[in-house]
């Protein structure tokens, strides 16, 4: 009884902050009589020493000792938790929340997670609940086909906690593979090229033979001290989950080669391959090389067939981090702008973004499983032996380096068996359809101008008044962002140096600060983007009114 009513209580709750979710956003606020009213972003992208203040005071007004003796009201608990601790955070619930890439929060995988916790199974060994197991399996199977990797019987997979967490597992799966002890293969040399010491520190099997010459059966044992001739090439614009992924591998940070990008943000593929043949000549050991499927700043999407090719070519781990979008790959658009995705060593989806479900649930797909498996091979003499029959699944403890952990698959499956794909791929391109829509719509507005196109569904705008000078150009878009946020409908971003330019020396772009709107919620439909698109227009006259 006391379960029920604790659940009815809790879902009373969480109806009515999901139906006052869609009145607005709620964020720490300087106004001394009402601390929880919106006012906006000012203390996120101008440091604002008064809105800093205020969420400091937020913070330390929860800070107590640990409580000897509860106070055994749930009901009381769940009121303060939903009227003081959940209300003063920016709501990326609300389908109004443009500014970074939400989560869905999608309804029955919540629902899925509250029951997952609940029935709080061991998952990660096979014989403790093969029927969990064959959930997590299962899904993974069909993030294969979304993807393309049609090798089911050698390709597998993960599900992480993210994105973040699932690319640093495939750097590490990567790093293994090259990293290999002894390493047993017949030798290969690129035709036509000389033969140096390098070439040998750095022996690969390329994938295209026949551009090779083929050299006799060769034993290569590589040093402990190798780790440190391991090169990453990764475009400028990658997510820094991956330099994370890097440093916690070992490789130094300073054997990243970041690339420079096109004026559309996507990867320079042909300085990636000089970059590998410069640090070939050096002696230098690349070992991963990394396309982008939907970048955090813009959504550009790099040419994932030619950084495959090139890795494929110098036989280096291909790697792509789809994380924002490669889900989009369900569409026809976005499966065209990913094409090769298929072709990776390891690719990152993370379910919490482009598939609309809860925060917790990333995933990693690797076209070879034994590459997992031998990245994360270790036991402990409490754990079993090794399984005595061939075909029986390895546990996911084998798979990644968790061992206890959330039983993720359900949140996944339910929504999928529930819905149908179907349901997911019209979302996508709903999104798809509504970025264009705004696009149109801001772009009309006199002085208004698209800094980045969309590929997909992020992209970066800003107000051009020419006859200011450029402080002031900066000074009317921030103004402009609070003015929007400010109302309290929509929140939108910031985003410095996107007016990149080919000419742009160092590739490092101009640095003017522009508005990024990201429509990724499916909470966020066309009357959203109609009162965005009304909020930006009033704002634009406000702010040209006071600077002009
Ligand atoms: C392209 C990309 N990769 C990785 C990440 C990190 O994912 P997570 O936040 O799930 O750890 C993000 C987050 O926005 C991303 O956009």
């Amino acid at each position: 009884m006391e379960m029920k009513s604790m659940l009815n209580t809790a879902l009373n709750y969480v109806v009515k902050d999901l139906s006052v979710s869609t009145n607005g956003l709620v964020l720490p606020s300087s106004d001394k009589t009402n601390p929880t009213k919106g006012i906006g972003y000012k203390w996120i992208h101008e440091n604002n020493e008064s809105e800093l203040i205020t969420a400091f005071g937020v913070y330390n007004s929860f800070q107590e000792p640990v409580p000897e003796d509860g106070c055994g009201n749930f009901d009381q608990l769940l009121d303060k938790y939903f009227k003081s601790i959940s209300h003063c955070s920016l709501n990326d619930n609300c389908p109004g929340y443009m500014a970074w890439i939400p989560s869905g929060a999608m309804y029955a995988s919540c629902v899925a997670d509250f029951i997952s916790s609940c029935s709080n199974r061991f998952v990660s060994a096979f014989m403790n609940a093969p029927s969990l197991q064959a959930i997590e399996d299962v899904v993974i199977r069909w993030f294969l086909s979304m993807i393309g990797m049609s090798d089911l019987n050698n390709a597998g997979g993960i599900l992480t906690g993210g994105g973040s967490m699932a690319n640093f597992q495939a750097i590490h799966a990567a790093r293994c593979h090259c990293y290999a002890s002894v390493c047993f293969f017949s030798i290969t040399f690129p035709r036509g090229r000389s033969f140096a010491k390098s070439d040998w520190e750095c022996i690969r099997i390329p994938k295209k033979k026949e551009n090779f010459l083929l050299f006799p059966f060769f034993f290569y044992l590589k040093k402990p001290e190798d780790i440190l001739k391991l090169t990453v090439y990764v475009s400028e614009q990658s997510h820094y989950c991956i330099d994370q992924g890097i440093q916690m591998c070992g490789i130094p940070q300073s054997n990243v080669r970041y690339i420079p990008t096109h004026s559309d943000f996507t990867i320079k593929a042909e300085i990636m391959e000089q970059r590998i043949q410069e640090d070939l000549t050096q002696g230098l050991i690349p070992m991963m090389v990394v396309a982008v499927g939907g970048t955090t700043n813009t959504g550009s999407v790099d040419d994932i067939d030619k950084v495959c090719e090139i890795g494929d070519k110098y036989g280096v781990w291909k790697h792509v981090d789809g994380a924002y979008g490669g889900f989009f790959a369900l569409t026809k658009r976005g499966s065209k702008l990913l094409k090769g995705i298929e072709r990776a060593d390891s690719v990152v989806l993370d379910p919490h973004k482009s598939f609309f479900l809860p925060y917790g649930t990333g995933c990693l797909l690797v076209r070879d499983k034994s590459t997992l498996l031998k990245a994360n091979k270790a036991t402990g003499a409490y754990m079993h032996e090794p399984y005595a029959l061939d075909g029986i699944p390895n546990d996911l403890s084998d798979m990644g380096p968790e061992l206890s952990r959330r039983f993720r698959g359900l949140g996944v499956w339910l929504p999928i068996k529930m819905y149908g794909i179907e349901v997911f791929r019209k979302e996508l391109e709903l999104k798809l359809d509504l970025t264009q829509y705004a696009v149109q719509q801001i772009a009309a507005i006199p002085y208004m101008r698209i800094m980045t196109q969309p590929k997909l569904t992020i992209f970066a705008f800003r107000l051009e008044y020419d006859q200011v000078n450029d402080e002031t150009k900066d000074q009317m878009n921030k103004d402009l962002l609070d003015n929007i946020n400010k109302r309290g409908n929509i929140v939108l971003s910031a985003i410095r140096s996107c007016a990149k330019s080919e000419s742009n020396e160092k590739g490092k772009g101009v640095d003017v600060f522009c508005l990024r709107m990201v429509i990724l919620s499916q909470r966020t439909q066309i009357e959203q983007l109609r009162q965005a698109i009304e909020d930006i227009k009033e704002a634009t006259q406000e702010v040209m009114q006071a600077h002009c």
